[in-house]
């Protein structure tokens, strides 16, 4: 028991930090340049949310006439379900409300719903978000929840890391389209990577350097404070299916022979050749851009890459596993997530292997 409530109370100093306006409206504006009806006519649902404080509630509703959006609705889970260590402070807003009941403010989920014009005043905004209990604590598994999902075109949110592999499978199963934030290391799970390898689900527009920055609610675990907010920095990426004009730029790459010649990489420069994985008939190439253009065999990439890969310009084939794991000493097939690279002996942290478009 006492060991469930650590591993609880683990999980929800994982979970609890929120997305940045910055980081949703720059991202959203990425889909929209490549296509402006993205949002048109579509149901979205905001999962995993916190509507009352939530900057995706709050970016969707306030753009929900310029996107053309058809109805936007947002989920909330239950403070008792969240098994925070601060109990949580009920807004205002709720508190005010007429419908508020201090028994449901603890265990019960909240639904938050815009489609129409309630005010009065002429336009569909935040003002006109209606809101009510669940009838359950909101988790994204519920049925009740799941029926939300069924109804929506296009699900968004920065959902609880700790449950991302159940998360995806809750997406996958619902077939629907979707712009979500994860850890960088969970598109490379054995559930995920296929999906990614098949051009199925890709990584959004943000780049991959220097991580992104979420408003926090643990005071014992942040990075900075900004203006009186506690700020976390996780190695974090948009996950999504919705189509974008940067993953077919092409990456602009030299020659193998003009690699070994000039790159900036000293793993690279003034030597005869690519190094060879000891274990797999691959080259190791250890940066992106020192990607040879010119070479048809299979090449071992850091999973970086993935924020480069153009499926225009290159195949995945497969992927290897960290350093340390199942090394079984023979060359292995690379469809799949694989033993992990070995070059001179050396394990290698978890390459992508990628081959040139034919
Ligand atoms: C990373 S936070 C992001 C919140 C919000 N989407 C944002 O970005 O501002 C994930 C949220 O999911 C909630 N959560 C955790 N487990 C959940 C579950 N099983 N079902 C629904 N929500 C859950 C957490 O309490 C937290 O509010």
């Amino acid at each position: 028991m006492a060991t469930e409530n650590l591993s609880k109370a683990k999980n929800a100093k994982q979970d609890e930090f929120y997305t940045q306006y910055a980081d949703i409206e720059k991202e959203v504006n990425a889909y929209l340049e490549f296509n402006p009806d993205t949002f048109k006519d579509k149901t979205i649902l905001l999962p995993c949310d916190d509507p009352e404080w939530s900057n995706f509630t709050r970016y969707f509703a306030l753009h929900f006439e310029d996107l053309g959006l058809r109805k936007l609705i947002s989920t909330s889970y239950a403070p008792e379900s969240k098994r925070l260590k601060q109990e949580l402070e009920l807004t205002l807003f709720e508190t005010e409300s007429p419908q508020f009941d201090p028994q449901k403010a603890q265990t019960k989920g909240k639904i938050f719903v815009l489609d129409r014009d309630i005010d009065g005043d002429g336009k569909i905004d935040i003002n006109d978000l209606q809101w009510e209990y669940l009838e359950g604590d909101g988790d994204f598994r519920s049925a009740e929840v799941k029926a939300f999902r069924d109804k929506a075109d296009i699900i968004i949110t920065n959902p609880p890391f700790s449950l991302f592999r159940e998360f995806f499978a809750w997406l996958m199963e619902s077939g629907k389209e979707f712009l979500v934030i994860c850890n960088k290391n969970s598109v490379t799970y054995k559930e995920i990577f296929p999906y990614i390898k098949n051009n199925k689900v890709w990584v959004g527009t943000r780049n991959w350097a220097g991580g992104m920055w979420f408003e926090t609610t643990n005071l014992d675990d942040f990075d900075k404070i900004v203006c009186g907010i506690y700020m976390k920095n996780t190695p974090s990426i948009w996950f999504t299916n919705l189509e974008h004009g940067r993953r077919h730029q092409p990456l602009s790459l030299m020659t193998m022979a003009d690699n070994l010649k000039f790159s900036r990489h000293k793993e690279i420069k003034g030597k005869q050749a690519y190094d060879k994985y000891d274990n797999y008939d691959v080259i190791e190439v250890p940066y992106t851009d020192a990607i040879p253009s010119d070479y048809d065999g299979v090449m071992g990439v850091p999973i970086s890459f993935l924020d480069k890969y153009c499926p225009e310009q290159f195949e995945i084939v497969g992927m290897a596993e960290d350093n340390g794991k199942g090394f079984s000493g023979k060359e292995s097939k690379w469809d799949g997530v694989n033993p992990h690279c070995v070059v001179n002996g050396k394990n290698m942290f978890k390459r992508i292997f990628i081959r040139k478009k034919r």
